[in-house]
């Protein structure tokens, strides 16, 4: 990506200690959200490395903020991943690990045509396992998950090697 705007990005990401626990360093993208042009620039970097994609999947809450605008930059729907309990239709739900207890994301597997070429965007990539659990939903619901593109990887957590070999693609890489 263009250095000027990973350095804009990353001065616009604010870092905040010990949220919403004890030793987490949480990255705020609020800062960047309310940039009009940092944003704008922002979905429209990630548009140019995305290849023809029918469908973005985004999780909630903040990978709706990303994927979003990204489908519509994109040419393509949007396929919201949500939490338990809040899709009203037949859903698909995968449930995965956090680092005390487990949660459960879900998909309406009707808005997912066999074979479309989807897109998952969140804004940190971290762990990797509410990566993971979307790609498995989304693969079980027949769909070709061609990457995943993130604002930020958290490269030492290694939520990479989780993805079964999907592309990657981040504008922000700290260790
Ligand atoms: C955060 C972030 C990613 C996920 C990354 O979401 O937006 O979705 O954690 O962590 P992982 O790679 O270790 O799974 P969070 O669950 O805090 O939900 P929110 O967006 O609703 O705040």
């Amino acid at each position: 990506a263009d250095p000027a705007l990973v350095a804009r990005v990353e001065a616009l990401v604010r870092l905040v200690p010990d949220f919403p626990q004890p030793g987490v360093l949480f990255r705020d993208i609020t800062p960047l959200l309310a940039d009009a042009a940092t944003f704008a620039d922002v979905v429209a970097a990630m548009a140019a490395a995305a290849g023809e994609v029918d469908l973005v999947a985004g999780m909630e809450a903040r990978g709706f903020l990303l994927a979003a605008p990204l489908a519509t930059a994109l040419g393509a729907g949007l396929v919201p991943v949500r939490k338990a309990g809040k899709l009203p239709g037949p859903s698909l739900a995968e449930t995965y690990d956090l680092e005390y207890g487990t949660a459960t994301l879900e998909v309406h597997p009707d808005t997912v045509p066999a074979g479309a070429r989807v897109l998952v965007v969140d804004d940190v990539l971290a762990t990797g396992g509410t990566a993971a659990a979307t790609v498995r939903l989304l693969e079980r619901a027949g769909a070709d998950v061609v990457g995943l593109s993130v604002l930020v990887e958290l490269t030492a957590l290694g939520g990479r090697a989780r993805l079964g070999g999907h592309r990657v693609d981040a504008l922000l890489t700290p260790a």
